[in-house]
């Protein structure tokens, strides 16, 4: 049985403060009894803010949205895997759809980024989805099949189960047009396939989220769905209250 995991994309919203007091806000409205993962993916400015608002009782943890693949050197404006496992980071986005297509991330970076997350001891969550055309095209399976087997070239086998993958249709990010629950599912199922086939039975505990205009309305129903193991969430983690609902959903469909 896969765990669930949400984790709340917070790109570039909200100061160092404002962050602070998110985590005070999240923690109260949070059932302290929660059983699934959560985790907070806030910019890099604020991660070591939100390292030193988090106390040992807190039932989430932090992420970062992005990371270079060098550990350290002459990369002005860049942040290493080794400095993010320094400020407490237990995960690291790798390859959102908004790093592919506003900064023109490729594949083969995506995939060093994927390496070097693992060698410094992080989770990644590996962000894979079409946009409008490729789906209208017929292109959805191959486009996602692409970037998740180019992401996870030369990833040792053993590292498989640790890797979250996220699913997230370019089409439904920041919409409000979220997949439908059937959509989600066809996509999922083929992406656990493709891992299958490449990486054998390990595979089943890979943990394969849907993002992508996630909300409380729809939640339950995409939770509802076997191949769904949670979500990644951006504008509907920004509220606190919001994300908890989210998260509560979450829990309740995993019991
Ligand atoms: P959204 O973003 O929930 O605002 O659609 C999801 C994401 O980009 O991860």
């Amino acid at each position: 049985m896969r765990t669930r995991l949400i984790a709340g994309n917070w790109k570039m919203h909200k100061t160092a403060a404002e962050a602070v007091t998110f985590v005070h806000e999240f923690r109260k409205v949070l059932s302290p009894s929660t059983s699934i993962d959560i985790v907070l993916a806030p910019p890099f400015v604020s991660l070591f803010a939100v390292q030193q608002a988090m106390t040992q009782e807190d039932r989430f943890a932090i992420a970062a949205q992005n990371l270079y693949w060098e550990t350290e050197g002459a990369y002005t404006g860049e942040v290493s895997g080794s400095m993010l496992q320094d400020l407490g980071c237990t995960y690291v986005i790798v390859g959102h759809s908004e790093r592919r297509h506003l900064f023109g991330e490729k594949n083969d970076e995506v995939n060093k980024k994927v390496k070097a997350a693992l060698a410094h001891g992080l989770i990644p969550i590996l962000c894979v989805g079409e946009t409008l055309e490729e789906r209208e095209a017929g292109n959805t399976q191959a486009v996602v099949k692409d970037q998740l087997l180019k992401g996870l070239s030369e990833v040792g086998v053993e590292n498989i189960p640790t890797i979250i993958i996220a699913y997230e249709p370019v089409w439904a990010i920041g919409t409000g047009r979220a997949a439908s629950v059937e959509q989600a599912e066809e996509v999922h199922a083929f992406l656990r396939a493709t891992l299958s086939t490449e990486f054998g039975e390990i595979s089943q505990d890979v943990r394969i989220l849907y993002g992508g205009s996630v909300s409380p309305q729809n939640a339950e129903a995409l939770f509802s769905c076997k191949e769904i193991d949670g979500a990644l969430i951006g504008k509907a983690c920004l509220d606190p209250v919001v994300f908890a609902k989210i998260c509560g959903l979450a829990d309740l469909a995993s019991t």
